[in-house]
């Protein structure tokens, strides 16, 4: 296994969730840990809860050049992990097309623009974040399980393209972060209660066991166009 001591690591996303735990475990291992977002004011706590080693780059990977620009500005990276982001799910006959384009964007195309722009160092890796639904599609959220099954299959054709760069994705299912925050208290409480007792695994994900999976992808130096999966089971039930 690589290790981590005085790596470039580069989590775009890193400013909340399974971002935030990917960046806390790296900067454990030793990392000099880059979090990147569109909001200031998240990157700041995420900084300052990182620590002093660490820095913030505001992000936004819907906007192709400024990722260009991002990237040609700041060099080679030793691992880029995407968890970065933001969609709306609902049906296909209710979600609003205009929110269904701009999650295509968000979670697809934003990890496009990342690995088209990205210096990766020999021996690094570029790791992104699928989920559940590409396996065990909901239909509720259809087109969140065909923008996961895109990114794995992007990540599969990325692992030949930028190969010796590794490409690699993590597919989680329920996982306690702010994402769920658009939920209220009590409909998020039943969400996580309802989902442990539907996963083999008997509970739902804490962050620290999807980073966990980053960081092994990352630092394995024989794992390349896999899809990893930390779902609890999810896609067994
Ligand atoms: N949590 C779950 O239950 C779960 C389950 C399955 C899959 N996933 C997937 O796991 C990934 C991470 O989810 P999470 O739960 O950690 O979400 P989260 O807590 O909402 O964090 C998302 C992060 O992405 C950043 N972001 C969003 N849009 C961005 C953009 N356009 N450019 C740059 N940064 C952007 C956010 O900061 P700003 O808003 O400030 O930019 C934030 O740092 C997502 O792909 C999600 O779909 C999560």
């Amino acid at each position: 296994m690589r290790t981590f001591t005085n790596s470039r690591v580069l989590v775009i996303g890193g400013s909340s969730g399974i971002g935030l735990a990917t960046a806390r475990a790296a900067a454990d291992a030793g990392a000099c840990v880059t979090v990147a977002a569109r909001s200031p004011d998240k990157l700041d706590a995420a900084v300052r809860a990182l620590g002093p080693r660490a820095l913030g780059a505001r992000l936004d990977i819907t906007d192709v050049h400024a990722v260009q620009d991002y990237f040609r500005a700041c060099g080679a990276w030793d691992h880029v992990v995407v968890t970065a982001a933001a969609t709306k799910s609902g049906t296909i006959r209710e979600l609003d097309i205009e929110d269904a384009y701009a999650a295509m964007d968000s979670k697809f195309w934003g990890a496009y623009h990342v690995a088209r722009a990205c210096s990766i160092g020999p021996g690094g890796s570029l790791t992104l974040v699928s989920g559940v639904f590409s396996r065990r599609p909901s239909r509720n959220a259809v087109l969140q399980g065909a923008i996961n099954a895109a990114l794995e299959g992007l990540a599969r054709g990325l692992a030949l393209e930028l190969a010796p760069v590794r490409v690699n994705v993590v597919s989680p299912s329920v996982t306690d972060t702010p994402l769920w925050n658009k939920l209220d208290e009590a409909a998020r409480a039943a969400k996580y209660a309802d989902a442990a007792a539907r996963f083999p695994a008997g509970r739902i994900g804490q962050p620290e066991d999807i980073a966990a999976a980053i960081l092994y992808a990352a630092a394995n130096p024989y794992s390349t166009g896999a899809t990893i999966c930390v779902d609890g089971g999810d896609a067994l039930v």
